[in-house]
């Protein structure tokens, strides 16, 4: 099988060439791909290095899987033409996600969402694939009425540009030097905290962060805008790696905190970490290298019986990206679905 890996410079690209070399992932040969910038550039993999390929119509040729993640535009112009180039793409972007044709995948949550893919299957957005991998048990168990959710999001979640920014900003100011002018956040990150992820779309109040998080939840959880409301407010904090989220979720039943920590406990992908009175909760920096959603802070909501409070930690770039991209593959392939689809995709 040939596994094309695009925006292999980038921080998720990285990412998934180092989860596809850790879990041996059945590829005969796997191609780079970069921007023309990066055409010849070499990123290691499994122990060697990969030299990076532009796109062009000869380039894509012949693959049979493609993991992007080179942003929105370059996935609404490239995913149709590796689709009729013969591939299944699993995409990391936002543009495919909400696309009536196009399965929102969480492995653990929505895999049978799988056998209805027509060529492009879309990851989530970091942000809501941790808090569905947390919400999915308690959802079958309990249902899901409300989820009022605020996340701590770092700056690995923009991309590579982005980490360059906070590490030169905190040094210029642990230096008592005045720190480089924001390029990539609209103010400075280092020493800050940014109630903006994403951008305000056509003078709307929540970011287009805030609105994926809505949307994606529901279309990953099959459930209608009425049957599961969701509000979110993103916020860009000074930390590299690991993302942390507030959540408060109101159950159609009474869970209390015993039950929810048991469902957890049991449930893939998540590990428990809730000892709060000696100090062992889920951090950003435990969470960063690993694969699981950490839950803890489990508590019941003093203002609302049917109410929990939950503490929910992922690494951003692998569970929130990379992984979950990797594992969907992994999926695909089991269940013999990496084939030939029609390629009937029109970017909008
Ligand atoms: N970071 C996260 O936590 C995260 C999580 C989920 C989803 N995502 C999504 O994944 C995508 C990539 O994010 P990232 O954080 O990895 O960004 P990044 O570090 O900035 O990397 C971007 C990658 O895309 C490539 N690229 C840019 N323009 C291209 C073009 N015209 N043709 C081909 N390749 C091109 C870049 O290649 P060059 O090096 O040649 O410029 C680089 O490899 C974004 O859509 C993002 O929303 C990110």
């Amino acid at each position: 099988m040939r596994v094309g890996v695009l925006g292999a410079t980038g921080a998720v690209g990285s990412t998934i060439l180092e989860v596809l070399a850790e879990r041996g992932f059945p590829a005969d040969e796997v191609v780079a791909f970069a921007s023309e910038r990066s055409a010849g550039t070499e990123v290691g993999f499994a122990g060697s290095t990969l030299r990076c390929r532009a796109l062009d119509g000869g380039s894509i040729a012949g693959l049979d899987l493609v993991l992007a993640s080179a942003g929105g535009a370059v996935s609404a112009d490239w995913a149709p033409r590796f689709v009729d180039a013969g591939a299944v793409v699993v995409d990391n972007t936002s543009y495919w996600r909400m696309h009536d044709d196009v399965p929102l995948v969480v492995a653990e949550v929505n895999p049978g969402a799988l056998d209805e893919h027509r060529g492009i299957v879309a990851n989530p957005n970091c942000s809501t694939m941790q808090m569905t991998v947390a919400l999915a048990p308690i959802h079958r168990a309990a249902g899901i009425e409300r989820i009022v959710v605020s996340t701590y999001q770092p700056v690995s979640g923009t991309g590579r540009r982005a980490m360059e920014e906070l590490r030169a900003q905190a040094h210029a100011m642990l230096h008592e030097a005045d720190p480089p002018a924001a390029e990539v956040y609209p103010h400075r990150i280092a020493f800050n905290v940014i109630p903006q992820v994403e951008t305000f779309r056509g003078g709307d109040d929540y970011t287009t962060e805030e609105r994926k998080m809505m949307a994606e939840t529901r279309k990953i959880l099959g459930v209608a805008e009425d049957e599961i409301r969701v509000s979110a407010t993103c916020v860009r904090v000074p930390v590299l790696m690991g993302e942390s989220e507030s959540v408060n979720v109101r159950t159609r039943r009474e869970l209390d905190p015993k039950e929810c920590r048991e469902l957890l406990a049991a449930a893939p992908g998540v590990t428990v970490v809730d000892s709060p009175s000696v100090g062992i909760y889920p951090l950003a920096s435990d969470a960063a290298g690993r694969d699981d959603v950490l839950v803890g802070r489990i508590r019941r909501d003093p203002s609302d019986e049917r109410s929990l409070n939950l503490w929910v930690v992922a690494d951003n770039l692998r569970k929130g990206a990379a992984t979950n991209a990797v594992q969907v593959a992994e999926l695909l392939v089991e269940r013999d679905l990496v084939r030939p689809a029609a390629g009937a995709f029109v970017s909008s």
